[in-house]
């Protein structure tokens, strides 16, 4: 039995919400050892882990990390991938089919189903009918579980501790869904505190601040990056949602990336321990690029990266056990 298979019959990844304390340390420490697998490349302990599994990957808005990850996930365990990386094109959803019928009809040919929507709620309706698990790689505006845990299994890593940790997240935090996943899934740790940096406008909303409310985890907002930067232990950059805006909200926060980034006018003062962590892709909110990236405590074109990788072929190996 995996760690995700217990009482509340938790065999889907759909909302940061489901996890514990406890089961985000099993987690953990199960990453830690698919880590230490996936250094050895030919003689790794996990390579034959999944052989005979095939996982698809269902993807109906873009995707790098989240995808490759996963498949080189999938692959490194020794299982196989199916899967389209353009669903809202390439799929049957052209020729008008529901998510249901693709959810019963690809539980025919896969064991486990990583999905990506462009409708809050999907994941969770492709759950309800789902006989193999469903992993949300990412609901519209809603969450991206996955994410958040590889957000915190990178801080864990890079600052050996979770609790205590203070974290501003920054950009458009309206839209985001990063950002939804990672402020309920940091509700399980000690001594957090939350600093939430955007413009009124792409400030967080009202259901993340009553969570994080409810699990009594302190938070301010504010709207000067700079004025956070002193305070904080990690910096998490996240982009404007542009995608997801209407035209008017679109040109109403054009400028907001560049005011609310890393440049060359702040970098200096940004203390060198200092964790900047970004989900990527990046546009404007990193400036000074080689400044920036340069530093070693900005993890997100490696360690982070790396850390989606292990954090995803745990959560494959665990959910098919
Ligand atoms: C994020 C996403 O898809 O929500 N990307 C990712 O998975 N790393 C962040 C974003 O698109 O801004």
């Amino acid at each position: 039995m995996g760690i995700l298979h217990n009482d509340f019959s938790i065999d889907h990844v759909i909302s940061s919400k489901q996890f514990s304390r406890e089961a985000l340390d099993a987690i953990f420490t199960g990453t830690d050892e698919v880590a230490a697998a996936f250094a050895d490349r030919r003689q790794h302990t996990f390579s034959r882990a999944l052989e005979g599994a095939v996982m698809a990957s269902l993807f109906y808005e873009p995707s790098t990390r989240t995808r490759f990850s996963f498949e080189s996930g999938m692959l490194r365990l020794g299982g196989r991938v199916i899967g389209t990386e353009n669903a809202r094109e390439f799929s049957s959803t052209v020729k008008g089919e529901s998510l249901y019928d693709t959810i019963r009809v690809v539980n025919n040919y896969a064991d486990i189903i990583v999905m990506r929507h462009n409708q809050q709620g999907a994941a969770d309706l492709a759950a309800s009918v789902s006989r193999v698990p469903i992993i949300n790689a990412g609901d519209g505006k809603g969450e991206h579980p996955t994410q958040a845990l590889l957000d915190l299994y990178t801080i864990r890593r890079c600052l050996g501790a979770i609790d205590g940790v203070h974290i501003a997240m920054v950009g458009d935090l309206r839209n985001g869904r990063t950002v939804r996943s990672l402020a309920q899934l940091l509700c399980n740790y000690r001594d957090v505190h939350i600093t939430f940096v955007a413009p009124d406008d792409l400030q967080v909303l009202g259901d993340v601040k009553d969570y994080l409310s409810l699990r009594g985890v302190p938070y301010a907002l504010t709207a000067s990056l700079e004025a956070a930067f002193p305070s904080v232990d990690c910096v998490y950059m996240t982009r404007i949602q542009r995608e997801r805006m209407t035209p008017e909200e679109r040109s109403a926060s054009a400028e907001t990336d560049r005011l609310y980034s890393i440049n060359a006018d702040n970098v200096e003062r940004l203390p060198e321990r200092t964790l900047v962590l970004h989900p990527l892709p990046r546009n404007r909110e990193i400036e000074e690029i080689s400044k920036v990236d340069g530093r070693k405590n900005s993890v997100y074109l490696d360690d982070q990266v790396r850390s989606g990788l292990y954090v995803r072929a745990f959560l494959l190996k665990d959910l098919l056990s």
